[in-house]
């Protein structure tokens, strides 16, 4: 959530290089986004607009600024409206900064600040980080201190970028609880500090991540160097490793939107899986399993409680982890506690896992950013090779979230993943046949999801998807739950998408969808190819679509679903005209609580 980006530079063209980081850094938040820059006279200038980034880049283009510093943001809203008062960089006294995070003692250092005669002009928690560091200079402290007093005040979660006007030549950053990386560009003439890999993409080929309480300071003078203390002061050296993330990873290749692109990487990110899936976890030795995750990676979770209970016979919870870490759970030392997160970033999910570790505990996590909190903090690390996800929507990532999970219930060499991706295949080939249903969902004033075994928990992802991209209440639903309660809002407005392949629960489902039928609710049933010969004329009533998919072995089935679900959301997102790449008031990676 919020994305930051800052660089010092040799050249003066540093506003383009945040522009085009926060273009990459939109899918953390994208409500209202600004630049702070210094110019050549020393002065502090700052660019701030509503709406995105495309916005931003016009205000700013408008002005042809030139500046070797400067900070940039794109927000996520916390506290306060969207409004441009309330978008960073705040400023105090030629200070500002950018923050992603909550300092969640800002009330009373704002009252302290007030009281000391500054008025703030937002209701965000992050002005009074550039207050509060133009505070401390009044007192003769430099930049540099007057930063770290601030920081030691704080009391929350902060990645937090500063520059002074009266220090044109020093750029500042730190750490706490929200990621951040620093790097140079090749020719060693700019230094840059953000979010995350993919703002450096680009901008730098080698980066270090701040490790937590990090503070890192660059400088110009002769050459251009940064150089970080830790939270004991201390001069540290972080590991430098290559950016992995390439401009073709942020880029649509063709596609109209980044959702589109990463739907029809589905297939070879299951192949991929499949193939660099070298772990070997002996789970007959653990008792049970825990697997703890939010969204989407949460529902990943379901999935495979399905398979390991199935195939390797071991009891599986399965948790939501802001629920798991606040209500004093009961922990079985001899368990394998799972942490999935596609970001590996997610506040609730990392905070269980610290939980679960100071227990005592082990802890394994699935992620899929390499050097994200998730997968740092871990024991043991799955990596699970999706790519990167910019569309705000997981897709891909649930793919090789799920796959990762199967393969551990189930030795490679009896897995047969050409069946896997040749049925994907067949489903992207049938775009058309979702987009055709789109045009009928679009209208829909609410929409059930049902399913059983195995599809259950693919119903709970295909209402997520669905209710997150086209703004229409959606529930996921086991399809013999409908008749407990949910079906009383049943009418000729409400929708229900049965997911119901050719399997040992097809029957049932059919039946349960009858039931809404006779109430005339209005039925899309997703089957596959066996199924034709035993619809008995279900498919003739005029309230029934069905779209049929390949048949294949029942534990194969969830991946053409998935595809599938993915799909149908998507369709409908865009039959709807909205934006499925940033889909309203949401933002990936959640660092809040
Ligand atoms: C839904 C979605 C979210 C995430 C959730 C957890 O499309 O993307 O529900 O799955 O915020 O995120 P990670 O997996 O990054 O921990």
């Amino acid at each position: 959530m919020c994305g930051i980006i800052s660089a010092l530079s040799f050249d003066d063209g540093v506003s383009e290089s945040l522009l085009s980081a926060l273009e990459r850094l939109e899918y953390r938040g994208y409500d209202s986004a600004g630049i702070a820059y210094i110019d050549g006279n020393s002065r502090l200038h700052r660019i701030r607009t509503v709406g995105r980034i495309k916005t931003l880049r016009e205000a700013v283009e408008r002005q042809s600024v030139k500046a070797n510093v400067g900070i940039g943001h794109t927000r996520w809203a916390t506290h306060g409206k969207v409004t441009e008062l309330n978008a960073h960089p705040h400023s105090a006294d030629g200070v500002a900064i950018v923050h992603n995070g909550i300092i969640e003692n800002y009330q009373e250092l704002r009252k302290r600040l007030v009281a000391a005669g500054y008025s703030f002009e937002s209701e965000t928690d992050s002005e009074v980080i550039a207050k509060l560091i133009a505070f401390n200079m009044k007192s003769g402290a430099s930049f540099e201190s007057a930063f770290k007093q601030a920081i030691s005040k704080f009391v929350g979660t902060f990645a937090i970028a500063a520059i002074y006007e009266a220090e044109p030549d020093v750029l500042i950053g730190a750490k706490r609880g929200s990621p951040m990386a620093v790097g140079l560009s090749k020719d060693g003439r700019s230094c840059f500090i953000a979010s995350d890999a993919v703002a450096l993409s680009s901008l730098a080929d080698e980066i270090a991540y701040l490790e937590e309480e990090d503070i890192v300071v660059a400088r110009k003078g002769d050459t251009l160097r940064y150089e970080i203390c830790n939270a004991s002061g201390e001069t540290v050296v972080r590991e430098v490793v290559p950016n992995k993330v390439s401009l073709d990873d942020v880029t649509k290749n063709g596609y109209e939107t980044f959702m589109l692109k990463e739907i029809f990487e589905e297939p070879r990110v299951a192949r991929n899986t499949y193939d660099k899936f070298d772990y070997d976890v002996d789970l007959s030795k653990f008792p049970g399993v825990s697997i703890i995750a939010c969204g989407t990676s949460y529902y990943a979770g379901l999935l495979a409680k399905y398979w390991l209970e199935d195939i390797a016979g071991i009891h599986v919870d399965v948790e939501i982890a802001s629920e798991f870490r606040y209500r004093n759970p009961v922990l079985f030392k001899n368990s394998l506690y799972v942490f999935i997160s596609q970001s590996g970033e997610t506040i609730d999910t990392l905070c269980a896992m610290r939980l679960v570790k100071a227990a005592g505990i082990k802890t394994l996590a699935l992620v899929n950013v390499d050097a994200s909190s998730i997968a740092r903090e871990a024991d043991y690390v799955i990596k699970t090779v999706a790519g990167v996800e910019v569309g705000v929507a997981s897709t891909k990532a649930f793919v090789a979230q799920t796959l990762s999970m199967l393969l551990l219930a189930k030795r490679k060499a009896d897995f047969d993943i050409d069946v896997v991706e040749s049925a994907m295949n067949s489903v992207l080939n049938k775009s058309h046949e979702f987009a055709k249903t789109a045009e009928k969902l679009k209208s829909g004033r609410s929409l059930f999801y049902v399913g059983r075994g195995t599809s259950y928990p693919i119903s709970l992802e295909g209402a997520l998807k669905i209710k997150e991209l086209s703004y229409v209440s959606a529930e996921g639903y086991p399809s013999g739950e409908i008749k407990h309660g949910p079906i009383a809002i049943v009418d000729d407005c409400v929708h229900t998408v049965a997911i119901a392949p050719f399997d040992k629960h097809f029957e049932k489902t059919v039946s349960n969808t009858q039931e809404i039928l006779a109430r005339n609710g209005k039925v899309i049933l997703l089957t596959t190819d066996a199924a034709r010969g035993s619809l008995h004329g279900f498919d003739a009533n005029e309230n029934v679509d069905c779209i049929f998919l390949p048949d294949c072995d029942a534990l194969y089935q969830p991946f053409p679903l998935m595809t599938a679900i993915h799909l149908l959301a998507y369709h409908t997102a865009k039959a709807k005209g909205y934006d499925v790449d940033k889909p309203r008031n949401l933002a990936k990676s959640v660092t809040v609580e």
